[in-house]
């Protein structure tokens, strides 16, 4: 059974230790973004990364010398990203805004949308929404890329409890799953180092996930029309957690006459 929803806003002590915790996945979402980007990059003018997190995709756009935007819901994440981008000498606009309803000063040639960040929308309608505010974000002939946990992922993944550990740092996550209902969710308990004593916080990240028919029904009826897909299983080997069947990277195209 799912508990209720948290009341508290997510991504607020993920986002203080979200780098350091999660470098061990940054490689190989790399990679799989960059073969499934490909040279189209290099003709990339703007770009936006929703659910931005800490700003990492959102400034090496910048980087790249593409205009870069970055969209996330934490006010958190969006303060750790705006301090990033300015560390870095890049500009980045960061827009606090719900990837559901998002609005760009400009529409873009390409949204991104990486490491399960769209699972986290909170229930399954969100899809539509989220596909009609990306095709409303896009210039015609853009492209959005993103990837998702799948039902298996939540079956096999969202069930154990993690224990992750830092100099100062100690993350217990107690994870769940609704199968039948294509929800999981993750208790966090952290404890924090404050000179000789530990300070306990309690956080929750929930998510859901869609068949690969509910994601090109939803893009397709926001107006994409080249949609492809890969498995992870083509960019990992012998990952300790993640195996092939729990995540599908996605690269959909707005219809060039919209
Ligand atoms: C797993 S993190 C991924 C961060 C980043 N994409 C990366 O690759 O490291 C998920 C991010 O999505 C953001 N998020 C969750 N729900 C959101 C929503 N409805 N709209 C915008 N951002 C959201 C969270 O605040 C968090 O920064």
């Amino acid at each position: 059974m799912r508990p209720a929803r948290a009341d508290f806003p997510p991504y607020r002590w993920l986002a203080l230790y979200y780098d350091r915790l999660l470098a061990g996945h940054v490689p190989w979402m790399d990679n799989a973004r960059k073969h499934v980007l490909g040279k189209f990059i290099d003709k990339v003018e703007s770009a936006c990364d929703l659910g931005c997190g800490t700003g990492t995709l959102a400034i090496e756009f910048a980087r790249k010398g593409i205009k870069a935007y970055g969209v996330d819901l934490s006010p958190a994440m969006c303060r750790l990203a705006r301090a990033k981008a300015r560390e870095a000498g890049v500009k980045v606009r960061i827009v606090r805004a719900d990837m559901r309803g998002f609005e760009l000063p400009e529409p873009v040639d390409l949204l991104t949308c990486q490491a399960d960040a769209l699972n986290h929308v909170p229930s399954k309608a969100g899809l539509v929404q989220v596909a009609r505010a990306a095709s409303g974000a896009l210039r015609p002939g853009g492209h959005f890329y993103f990837d998702v946990n799948t039902r298996l992922a939540f079956k096999e993944c969202w069930t154990h409890t993690w224990w992750l550990e830092e100099p100062g740092v100690v993350v217990a996550m107690r994870n769940g799953n609704d199968y039948a209902h294509d929800c999981a969710w993750s208790d966090i308990e952290w404890f924090i180092q404050e000179g000789q004593l530990w300070r306990r916080h309690h956080e929750r990240v929930e998510e859901v996930c869609w068949s690969g028919a509910e994601i090109r029904r939803a893009l397709r009826g926001a107006g994409f029309d080249r949609i492809r897909a890969w498995d992870v299983g083509r960019f990992i080997k012998d990952h300790p957690i993640v195996r092939p069947g729990h995540r599908t990277f996605y690269l959909a195209r707005k219809r060039k006459g919209l």
